[in-house]
């Protein structure tokens, strides 16, 4: 009875939706993760405790992994103003953040140092097939084996499709379907590069390998921003750094930091996101699993304690929190 009461409470302290009101009235958009709510030049974020995985929302939410996450980005976000200016202006609240609100360009850049997951399946594909193994329009080096380090970072981004899988395009197709100009998508490239070097400066500190990420850009006034999250869990896949060389020499997997236990949970449970397949129920034991491991990355990868915000009544924490931001609930 006692895990039973337990596990409820867990239960209902996370936060799945919201459904604010302002007045001023905004614009609502559900995103997978987080709750956008936008007013003109203003966004206001809430991070949920919805976790998505190969595209889907599982059916459980995960208790304070919206304010891991939204903490973690802003972490990470304010570490890099210096390279690229990004949205993010206040954080009147664990869970959400507010700040400018950009026309997104609907590409993701995504930067890989280490041949893992795509970008290993597509080389070992390739391979197989006795073809140079090209990414993106960007070819890779032969001899590589899986969590190998590239010469450089690659960029290989991938559309952001409207419904399901985003899809991979290479630069040449950015600029022949005029997504963004030229001088623009140099831009990202750039920006692009310089924050997944800072990135790998700050998780070197950390004793991590920043395995690859993907950042989302938007303009404003002419303007190129750095939007949406950078540098968490949900966007990036780290590695332990001790250790690495010697497990890669003989052969052994990497311990990775992110969250693919929780899709290779869901491969254990037959799920990989593919029609036809039914999304497994969760535990409440994995539930739990997966906020201590949220905790965990969240204390490694920027090196703070982690202090679980009040969830009692996290809606009714938020309107309070939201009082004097200029975003009046009603
Ligand atoms: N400053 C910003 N201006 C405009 N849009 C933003 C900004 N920051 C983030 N976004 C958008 O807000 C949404 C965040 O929600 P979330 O990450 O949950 O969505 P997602 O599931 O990743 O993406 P989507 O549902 O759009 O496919 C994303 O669509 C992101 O592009
Ligand atoms: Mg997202």
């Amino acid at each position: 009875m006692a895990i039973f009461a337990q596990n409820s409470l867990i239960m209902s302290t996370a936060l799945r939706e919201t459904k604010l009101t302002f007045d001023p009235p905004a614009d609502f958009y559900r995103g997978k993760v987080r709750d956008v709510y936008r007013r003109g030049d203003e966004l206001l974020m809430v991070a949920s405790d919805r976790i998505s995985s190969f595209d889907h929302v599982l059916p459980k939410a995960i208790p304070h992994k919206g304010q891991i996450l939204n903490q973690t980005a802003i972490h990470f976000l304010e570490a890099t103003r210096d390279i690229c200016p990004n949205w993010l202006e206040i954080s009147p609240d664990p869970n959400v953040a507010i700040g400018k609100a950009c026309a997104a360009i609907p590409i993701e850049m995504v930067i890989r140092g280490y041949a893992v997951g795509h970008a290993w399946r597509t080389y070992r594909t390739a391979q197989e097939e006795a073809r140079t193994p090209v990414l993106c329009g960007v070819e890779m080096p032969a001899g590589m084996r899986e969590a190998d380090a590239f010469p450089e970072p690659i960029i290989t981004p991938a559309t952001k499709a409207e419904e399901g899988h985003d899809e991979d395009i290479s630069r040449a197709e950015i600029l022949a379907r005029g997504i963004v100009t030229k001088e623009v998508y140099h831009k990202l490239e750039d920006y692009t590069r310089r924050l997944f070097a800072r990135g790998t400066a700050m998780a070197a500190e950390r004793g991590l390998l920043l395995v690859d990420t993907k950042y989302e850009f938007g303009l404003l006034n002419g303007e190129i921003y750095l939007i949406d999250e950078i540098h968490t869990p949900d966007s990036s896949r780290y590695f332990y750094a001790d250790g690495y060389a010697e497990r890669q020499a003989a052969g052994q997997r990497q311990k990775q930091l992110s969250k693919e236990f929780v899709r290779e949970w869901l491969m254990d449970h037959n799920f990989q996101g593919l029609e036809g397949q039914t999304m497994p129920d969760m535990p409440d034991d994995f539930v739990n699993l997966v906020t201590q491991r949220y905790t965990e990355l969240y204390e490694t990868i920027t090196g703070k304690t982690f202090v679980p915000a009040d969830t009692t009544d996290i809606e009714g924490r938020i309107k309070a929190n939201l009082a004097g931001t200029g975003w009046t609930v009603v």
